[in-house]
């Protein structure tokens, strides 16, 4: 049948548009800068479905092979946070700051550091996601608390900060939608490490949330995200620039995330180790990050007087944490869940333990059922790696190293054979041989 003369053609359609996807795409595999309009095009015609996935996904490897610049890093972020809604905190009676890690095992320093900073007087508003694969959600590790909640309106998350100090929630569809449409696709073409790319992705989100000051917390080593110093330090300048051309005071610490940070990997564990640190113990990587984390918080919410190990050390930040969690629906005084199964993992020979790979605890516990394969799955609130030793502590043959927690007994062959090789035991009078791990300072370096 022929088409009337005045009906739209799929051709005169295309013909309003500025731009066109190919020709997006072609210069940057041409190793040009893209404009802005470009740029500003590309990223509302995707979110609209204007640009096909297969043709953003070719334009996403286009971008990891060749780079973008400051210029056009910048503006795409600006580009991705046009495509949703912008909270709105400056209503609140107190500055805001919040923190942001690019994910590592044992990561539970959100839960200690965001009632520790509101406790000393600058309110945190943490959207958080939830995990995939290896490295934990915070907001799994929240929901191991029996009746806690994630989901909160914008009007819930204000009213909290501003009677509390401290939320943490999901983030909403509303914020950056484009971003939550390339992360998919990202995910599943190969395209997830472009620097331009991660670097957009995070800052998207934190500036659209509406944040006064952030602190990044860039992991670099085998269990994370980045691997090398060089590529932990390119992440975190650029995140830097981003958030200070946004006008949000941003500065960036380089942390350590070759060995699990404190001794457990697994939700409900990892919840009774920060309430640990709440109550003025746990162990010394989780409290030195937690205290470093919380003093850039604070210095760039204009709060460098304050002390935090004050609150932690005085309960002022344990009372908000319970506070916190009460007010998202969660008892902070009930039983935490606990695995019906476990595995002792023991020494086979006198030393010290020189080192315990971060990537290996994470996929172990994420075997156990710590975590989930894709998203949406359910995941085992008891489920984890509890560690008796670190890098650097003198083992005996036969000494429990680890204990595997599961509901589900069957999963323990996977989480030992993702062990195997992941630990290494020297002769104690090699100590101070080449190769034998010092203890490590968990903070590397600090950038802005
Ligand atoms: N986290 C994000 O939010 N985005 C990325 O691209 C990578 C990690």
């Amino acid at each position: 049948m022929s088409q009337p003369a005045d009906a739209p053609t799929q051709k005169t359609a295309q013909k309003t548009e500025p731009h066109d996807a190919v020709e997006v795409i072609a210069a940057k595999r041409d190793r040009h800068e893209l404009t802005d309009s470009q740029i500003d095009w590309v990223v509302d015609a995707f979110t609209r479905g204007a640009v096909a996935d297969e043709q953003m996904s070719a334009l996403a490897m286009a971008v990891l092979l060749n780079g973008m610049g400051r210029r056009e890093i910048s503006r795409w972020t600006a580009a991705m946070i046009a495509s949703g809604e912008r909270l709105d905190f400056s209503g609140l009676s107190r500055p805001t700051a919040d923190k942001h890690s690019t994910g590592g095992v044992g990561d539970k320093i959100t839960l200690p550091l965001a009632p520790l900073v509101a406790a000393c007087g600058v309110a945190v508003p943490q959207l958080s996601g939830r995990g995939l694969g290896h490295t934990g959600g915070t907001l799994d590790k929240l929901e191991a608390i029996p009746g806690w909640r994630a989901a909160l309106s914008n009007d819930e998350m204000l009213a909290q900060l501003e009677d509390v100090g401290a939320v943490v929630c999901a983030a909403g569809s509303g914020l950056a939608p484009a971003d939550k449409k390339l992360y998919a696709l990202r995910d599943v073409t190969g395209t997830v490490e472009a620097i331009p790319l991660i670097a957009s992705s995070i800052m998207s989100k934190k500036i659209a949330e509406g944040t006064g000051a952030l602190v990044l917390d860039v992991k670099v080593g085998t269990g994370a995200f980045m691997k090398t110093r060089e590529d932990a330090e390119e992440l975190a300048r650029t995140m830097v620039d981003l958030g200070t051309d946004a006008g949000v005071r941003t500065v960036a610490l380089l942390t350590e995330m070759s060995t699990p940070l404190g001794l457990t990997a697994g939700n409900a564990l990892e919840v009774r180790e920060s309430v640990e640190v709440l109550a003025g113990g746990g162990p010394r990587d989780v409290v030195d990050l937690t205290l470093a984390l919380a003093r850039e918080m604070l210095a760039a919410a204009g709060r460098e007087d304050v002390d935090p190990a004050d609150a932690l050390a005085d309960g002022r930040a344990m009372d908000v944490w319970r506070r916190m969690i009460a007010a998202q629906g969660g008892d902070p005084s009930a039983e935490l869940p606990v695995a019906r199964h476990t595995h002792e993992v023991r020494a086979d020979a006198d030393g010290v333990l020189t080192r315990l790979d971060a990537m290996a605890v994470g996929l172990a516990a994420w075997r156990l059922g710590a975590g989930r394969a894709r998203a949406g799955e359910s995941v085992q609130a008891g489920a984890g790696v509890e560690l008796r030793a670190k890098p650097g502590d003198a083992v005996r043959s036969g000494d429990v190293l680890a204990v595997l927690h599961t509901d589900t007994p069957e999963r323990f062959d996977r989480a030992l054979a993702a062990l195997e090789g992941g630990w290494d035991v020297a002769p104690a009078g090699a100590a101070s041989s080449p190769g034998v791990a010092p203890a490590v300072d968990v903070v590397l370096d600090r950038i802005g």
